[in-house]
C-alpha cells in the first residue's frame, strides 16, 4: 500500500503487517468528510499565508473534483482514507497537493472526520426517531377508549388505555431524542489544528475551520482533542439505550400477539410463517428488535473497554472505534425505522376478559372517600378479593348479602357500576390513564412533534 511516511524506513512494511494495520476498508466511509476537512484546512492555510491563494484554490478545486471521482478511486491501494485523499489529490493536481498536510496530522484529522460523520448521521437518526414518535402517537389516538390490563410484576394490576400504553413508549423515545440532542452538542467540537498532539507551528485560525465545517467550537486542548473518543461512547450509549427501549416495546408486542393474550394483531405484511407448522404466524420483526439490543450493548462495552487505561494521546487502539461506532449508528437507524413501520402495522384488539379484581384500588379509594382510613379500606377490599378467590366469583357476581357479610361498608351499587373505562377515568392525577389525561398527553405530544 502506498505510504505518506516512507522516508525514515529502509524497508517496505511487511505485507501482512500492512494489511493488519490498514483501516481503509472501513474508514473509506469518511471520504466525503475527509475531503471537507481538507477544503476547510486549505482555506485556513491560505488565509494564514502558509500557502498561496492560488495553491489554496488549486487544492480546493482538486478536492472537489476528487469528490466526484469517489467511485473510481481504488481505496485498497492505501492504508487509510486520509492517505488516499492526500495521494489521489497530489496525483490529480501535482505538487500543490503535497502542501495540504501542512500543520495537520492524521490524528486530528481522523477525529475530525469521524465527528463530522457522526454529526451528519445523527440528523438521520433524529428523523427516524421522530417517525417512531409519530407512529406511536397515531396508535395512541386510535386507542384512547380501548382499555387493557396494565401489569406490575407481570401480574394484572390496573386498567389503562392502549393509548396510555403507547404514550408510555412515546415518552421513552422522546427522552432518547433529548439525549441525542445533548450528544449532538457534545460531538460538535473540532479537533483539527491539534496536530499529532501539540498543535501547529503555523498560526492556523481554528475558529475559521470550525465554522467552515459546521462545528460549534474548536477543542480547547490539543492533547485531549486528538485522543477524546467520548463521542463514540456517547453514540454507542444512545444506541444501546434506544435499543433497550425498542426491546421492551417489542417484547410487549410479542406477548400481546400470543393466543393467550390475544390483544394485538400484527398485520400479515409484518409477520412471518413457519416452514413446518402451517398455522403459525410469528412476530419475527419484533423478536429481532428485541434481540438486536444485545449487539448495541456489546458495542458500548467495546468502546469503553478500548479506551480504558489508554495513555494520552493518540494510540492506534483508537482505530477500533470506527467499525463499532458505524455498526451502532447503522443498526439503530434501521431498528428505529422498522420499529416505526411495525407500530404502523399493529392493531390493538378489545380485551373481553374482564378481571374485576383490578378495581380493588377503586373500591378501597371509594371507602376512603366514605371516611374509612386507607389501611382499613385495604383490609376490607383484601377480604373481598379473598372471598371471591375462595368462591370462584368476580366482584360483580356477589349478592348484597355476601357483600354485607364481608363488610357493611361495601357498596353494592358502586361495585356493580365498575368497568375498565370507569376505573381508568376515576384516576384524577396528571399523567394517569383517564381519557382526559391521555388526551392531554396526546395534545402535548402533537405540539411537541410539530
Ligand atoms: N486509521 C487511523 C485511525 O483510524 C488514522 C489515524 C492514524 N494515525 C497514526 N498516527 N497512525 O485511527
Amino acid at each position: 500500500m502506498a505510504k505518506t511516511w516512507q522516508g525514515r524506513f529502509k524497508k517496505q512494511i511487511d505485507p501482512e503487517a500492512d494489511k493488519f494495520n490498514a483501516s481503509v476498508s472501513f474508514d473509506k466511509r469518511l471520504f466525503k468528510h475527509d475531503v471537507a476537512a481538507g477544503i476547510a484546512h486549505a482555506g485556513a492555510l491560505s488565509r494564514a499565508g502558509i500557502i498561496t491563494a492560488a495553491e489554496g484554490k488549486k487544492i480546493t478545486s482538486g478536492l472537489k473534483k476528487l469528490l466526484a471521482m469517489e467511485s473510481r478511486i481504488d481505496f485498497s491501494k492505501y492504508e487509510d482514507v486520509h492517505s488516499a485523499v492526500e495521494m489521489e489529490l497530489t496525483a490529480l493536481i501535482g505538487d500543490a497537493g503535497k502542501k495540504l498536510h501542512t500543520g495537520r496530522s492524521r490524528n486530528d484529522l481522523v477525529a475530525t472526520d469521524t465527528r463530522l460523520y457522526v454529526m451528519e448521521d445523527s440528523a438521520l437518526i433524529e428523523k427516524e426517531l421522530k417517525l417512531l414518535l409519530k407512529a406511536l402517537l397515531k396508535l395512541a389516538k386510535k386507542n384512547t377508549r380501548n382499555f387493557i390490563k396494565g401489569y406490575t410484576h407481570m401480574q394484572q394490576a390496573q386498567y389503562v388505555s392502549a393509548a396510555h400504553w403507547a404514550m408510555a413508549y412515546f415518552e421513552m423515545f422522546k427522552r432518547d431524542l433529548a439525549l441525542l440532542s445533548t450528544f449532538r452538542d457534545r460531538v460538535s467540537v473540532m479537533p483539527l489544528g491539534s496536530g499529532a498532539i501539540a498543535g501547529s507551528n503555523f498560526a492556523i485560525d481554528r475558529a475559521y475551520t470550525a465554522k467552515a465545517l459546521g462545528f460549534k467550537a474548536a477543542c480547547a486542548n490539543s492533547m485531549d482533542g486528538v485522543s477524546d473518543r467520548d463521542f463514540a461512547a456517547d453514540f454507542c450509549y444512545f444506541s444501546a439505550l434506544s435499543s433497550v427501549h425498542l426491546s421492551r416495546m417489542a417484547e410487549e408486542i410479542i406477548i400481546y400477539a400470543t393466543t393467550e393474550f390475544n390483544l394485538i394483531d400484527i398485520d400479515d405484511s409484518f409477520a412471518t410463517g413457519s416452514s413446518l407448522m402451517p398455522q403459525k404466524k410469528n412476530p419475527d420483526i419484533a423478536e429481532l428488535l428485541r434481540g438486536k439490543s444485545a449487539g448495541f450493548m456489546g458495542n458500548l462495552l467495546s468502546v469503553l473497554a478500548m479506551m480504558k487505561g489508554l495513555p494520552l494521546t493518540y494510540n492506534k487502539d483508537m482505530q477500533e472505534d470506527k467499525e463499532t461506532l458505524f455498526r451502532s449508528l447503522d443498526g439503530i437507524k434501521s431498528c428505529l425505522h422498522i420499529a416505526a413501520r411495525l407500530i404502523d402495522n399493529i392493531a390493538f384488539k378489545k380485551d373481553n376478559n374482564e378481571n374485576t379484581f383490578m378495581y380493588s384500588v377503586d373500591v378501597a379509594d371509594y371507602l376512603v372517600e366514605k371516611g374509612v382510613p386507607f389501611r382499613d379500606a385495604h383490609e376490607i377490599t383484601g377480604k373481598l378479593v379473598g372471598y371471591c378467590v375462595e368462591n370462584g366469583k368476580q366482584f360483580t357476581q356477589l349478592s348484597k348479602a355476601e357483600l354485607a357479610s364481608i363488610s357493611p361498608k361495601l357498596d353494592a351499587g358502586m361495585i356493580a357500576s365498575l368497568n375498565p373505562e370507569k376505573s381508568a377515568n376515576m384516576k384524577k392525577t396528571a399523567g394517569s390513564p383517564s381519557v382526559k389525561s391521555v388526551e392531554k398527553q396526546i395534545a402535548d405530544a402533537e405540539r411537541f412533534i410539530k
